[in-house]
């Protein structure tokens, strides 16, 4: 089975030597700190490091079990039921899933290759029976599912709205180091952090299965989740953490996200490539950077049944209503993340053949 599905890098760009000398270095450098609970608010020297790289007090940071806590954390300290938030149409389907479970009413605004629409978004603000949102939901960079980056112009826009309108903007980043092309955009922490609470990953850059993510916010919130955080499981892995801190602190963190992004760079032109010379009918933004390609069909194409007949050729994807509240029943996503060149080629020619049958 080629799978498309996936957003996690393949196990030959995870720096497995590189984390084990990390973890032999924790140990051994700090066998206290890295075998006790500690406390909820993460290891004291990644929590450090953390906060440099975001040039922010170690006060702002919080570190998770994974970027997915760290939603959790928020979204449990911030939105009830029946309280009103914003996502992007389409995003990522956890989040949708655990705003959903929490009772949020949650409003999709469309998405656009330079980011959600802030025209649309200004409208449900300003309507006769405006949106209250609490808090909207962003992923700036390289969009999961849509591969789509948020423009200069619209996150100022944005942080204009959320600032008038009083609501949170949560900036979800996993996938900001992996950028392959354009310049990089100040995120929209840097531009207002009294309103943008911030969450990124190393699960993307180092590896998932070292459950280590965070946030970034003001200070009274991080203490509020910190206790949160106390109270739901003392404290979050140190073991982890501590080699993540090593991982980081040797350098190594850098090598490991240039080799993820060579070769996602190199998977996203094969992907394009492969899907220009197989199946023209797809329609596509090449992403520039990230892990994921958003492609879309022509309409009356059941990406259901699409699915069903690749699954029978040996491929696999995620159909693009997975990430939707309504609609989407011609569109896909595709995770270049976990495949080879040599897979990319044969698993579209594979989805071609699935197409041509329905
Ligand atoms: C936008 C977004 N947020 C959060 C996560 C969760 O990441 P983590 O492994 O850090 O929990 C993902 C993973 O796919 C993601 O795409």
């Amino acid at each position: 089975m080629i799978s498309f599905a996936r957003g996690a890098p393949s196990l030959d760009i995870i720096d497995v030597d590189g984390l084990s000398a990390a973890a032999a270095r924790a140990f051994a450098s700090d066998p206290a700190g890295t075998t006790a609970y500690g406390t909820s608010v993460g290891y004291p020297r990644l929590r450090a490091w953390i906060a440099d790289q975001h040039g922010v007090e170690p006060e702002r940071v919080l570190v998770t079990n994974g970027s997915m806590q760290a939603d959790a954390f928020l979204f449990e300290q911030l939105v009830h039921a029946g309280d009103e938030v914003v996502v992007e149409r389409p995003t990522y389907d956890r989040t949708l899933l655990s705003l959903r479970a929490r009772g949020a009413r949650v409003h999709a605004v469309s998405l656009a290759d330079d980011g959600i629409d802030t025209d649309a978004l200004a409208e449900l603000l300003g309507a006769a029976s405006p949106i209250r949102p609490k808090l909207a939901h962003i992923i700036p960079n390289f969009q999961n599912p849509a591969g789509y980056t948020l423009s200069l112009a619209k996150r100022r826009s944005l942080l204009e709205l959320a600032a008038e309108h009083d609501f949170v903007v949560f900036e979800d980043d996993p996938y900001v180091a992996l950028r392959f092309s354009g310049e990089p955009l100040p995120t929209m922490l840097s531009l207002d952090p009294e309103r943008v609470v911030y969450a990124s990953s190393f699960s993307k850059t180092v590896c998932p299965g070292i459950r280590v993510g965070y946030l970034v916010g003001p200070v009274e919130l991080i203490q509020q989740i910190a206790q949160l955080a106390t109270n739901t499981y003392i404290s979050p892995s140190m073991v982890s953490q501590a080699i993540v801190y090593e991982f980081c602190a040797s350098g190594a963190v850098e090598r490991s996200v240039e080799t993820v992004r060579a070769a996602l760079s190199e998977r996203a032109s094969r992907l394009a490539s492969a899907l220009r010379r197989e199946l023209p009918e797809a329609e596509f933004t090449p992403p520039e950077g990230g892990y994921f390609m958003w492609v879309t069909l022509p309409e009356g194409t059941d990406a259901s049944r699409l699915l069903s007949a690749a699954d029978e050729r040996g491929v696999t994807f995620v159909k693009g209503s997975d990430f939707l509240l309504e609609g989407g029943e011609n569109t896909l996503r595709m995770a270049y993340s976990g495949v080879t060149p040599e897979q990319i080629d044969e698993g579209v020619m594979r989805l071609a053949a699935a197409y041509r049958a329905l």
